[in-house]
């Protein structure tokens, strides 16, 4: 830890930039011959999304309804959402059913809830289950990459943003919109930074009134004990070049050729060994199933901004949990009326909102010791209204794609909420 401190301190171009180094790396591939071949994908391939969109290419075809809808957020952009409004059985009779947001984590979008078969992913046993599934993209994804000022993605000006704003403006609008259409509370759930979005989002009073219930999947709002594995690789990784390659507010797009080549350069540098650096970074996922990897690498790895990351990066270095903060005061004075950017209190999240929230014992992004710093500002939660579950050997992508996912964790959100709406 003195080491990655005192490394920060004299390179100044790492504070900022190596986190997104080592969040790169969490989407390459475990073994070497698969790092070459996700990362030499033929850019043209890269360039533009795949033809069907969601629905067509990854849930009609398991047998499922699905309709694709398009929503715009106060600020312009215009977000793609799919909505599994029931199950493949359909069950005649009861209840209206309970409408559940999934929102995926940063460099990935709705698809990855769906890589595993109809019986193994969160989306499709929800809504064998009764529930009115709804699966959201954050802004900068491939489906959400329109703004209604022809605002383009190869500019600057679309990629000024960071999860400060995916909390303020990209999840309001979903969250009204599902309400809206359904006339109901939302039930939610995050993976990582979708986790995020949630906590600070409500820690601001922002959609108390529209959740019903939300569940946490390996959670993310501190970073602080990313260290050994950040240490590590921002040690191997030439800072210098990075920052050459990511400067100014654009998009940060994991499957650029660049990126790609730059990487494997890193791979193939003496000492550095890529299978390390992905199980350092999430953790050894334990349980994922060859096919559906490779699925993941072929659909994920989507683009944020490198503001997000930077902000994440700020929120590594700072040990806090902050808005974006403006390397000059007078700017952060500008944008919050004080000098160093305003802290998000996880305290003021509603004390008696119920909360589920599952964390694993390898996961190196949403590390033990983090999780347990956001447990700790939970203290004055309802004891009644917070459930903690704790995998041990689940890692980071165990959550959203592991194959005894649903015995170890679904199954445990689904009765969390049936609790809720019954
Ligand atoms: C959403 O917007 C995109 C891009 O403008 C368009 O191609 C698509 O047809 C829209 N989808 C729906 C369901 O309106
Ligand atoms: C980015 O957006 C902020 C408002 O959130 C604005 O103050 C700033 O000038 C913008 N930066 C650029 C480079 O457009
Ligand atoms: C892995 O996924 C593939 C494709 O979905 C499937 O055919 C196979 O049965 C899965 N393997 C296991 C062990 O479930
Ligand atoms: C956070 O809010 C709680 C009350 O909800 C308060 O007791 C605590 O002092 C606040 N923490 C900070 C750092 O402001």
């Amino acid at each position: 830890m003195a080491v990655v401190r005192g490394f920060l301190g004299f390179t100044a171009a790492c504070r900022d930039f190596c986190v997104l180094v080592v969040l790169v790396l969490v989407v390459q591939p475990h073994r070497a011959n698969g790092l070459g071949r996700a990362l030499t994908a033929p850019s043209k391939d890269v360039a533009k999304p795949p033809v069907a969109g969601i629905c067509a290419a990854s849930v009609i075809v398991h047998g499922y309804k699905c309709q694709e809808f398009n929503v715009t957020t106060k600020d312009g952009y215009i977000l793609s959402l799919q909505r599994i409004p029931e199950g493949r059985v359909v069950q005649n009779g009861g209840n209206k059913r309970q409408p559940v947001l999934l929102q995926h984590g940063v460099l990935m979008d709705g698809m990855s809830w769906l890589l595993n078969s109809p019986e193994h992913n969160l989306p499709m046993i929800l809504a064998d289950n009764g529930f009115d599934v709804w699966i959201s993209n954050t802004r900068g994804t491939r489906f959400s990459r329109q703004h209604t000022s022809q605002l383009d993605s190869s500019t600057t000006d679309f990629w000024n943003w960071s999860w400060d704003e995916l909390a303020s403006f990209d999840m309001p609008a979903v969250i009204d919109f599902v309400c809206g259409q359904t006339g109901q509370k939302i039930n939610y759930v995050g993976h990582s930074q979708g986790t995020l979005i949630a906590l600070v989002a409500l820690s601001e009073g922002k959609l108390v009134n529209k959740m019903k219930s939300v569940a946490l999947l390996s959670p993310v709002a501190y970073l602080n004990n990313m260290n050994s594995a950040l240490g590590r690789v921002a040690a191997k990784a030439f800072v210098g070049e990075i920052g050459t390659m990511y400067r100014g507010y654009a998009e940060f797009n994991p499957k650029k050729v660049e990126t790609g080549n730059f990487l494997k350069s890193l791979c193939a540098y003496p000492g550095v060994d890529c299978y390390d650096m992905l199980s350092g970074f999430t953790g050894k996922n334990c349980c994922l199933n060859s096919s559906s990897f490779d699925l993941f690498l072929a659909n994920e790895a989507q683009s944020t901004s490198n503001k997000n990351m930077v902000h994440f990066s700020q929120t590594f270095r700072d040990g806090t949990l902050a808005k974006y903060a403006y390397v000059r005061p007078s700017y952060n004075v500008m944008h919050y009326g004080q000098v160093t950017s305003p802290i998000y209190n996880l305290s003021n999240i509603p004390h008696d909102l119920p909360l589920f929230l599952s964390y694993g014992g390898q996961d190196a992004l949403s590390d033990v010791q983090d999780v347990k710093l956001l447990l700790g500002n939970l203290k004055v939660h309802d004891v009644d209204k917070l459930s903690v579950q704790f995998i041990k050997e689940y890692a980071h992508l165990d959550f959203i794609m592991g194959l005894n996912a649903k015995d170890k964790v679904y199954n445990q959100v689904v009765a969390f909420f049936k609790r809720q709406n019954s």
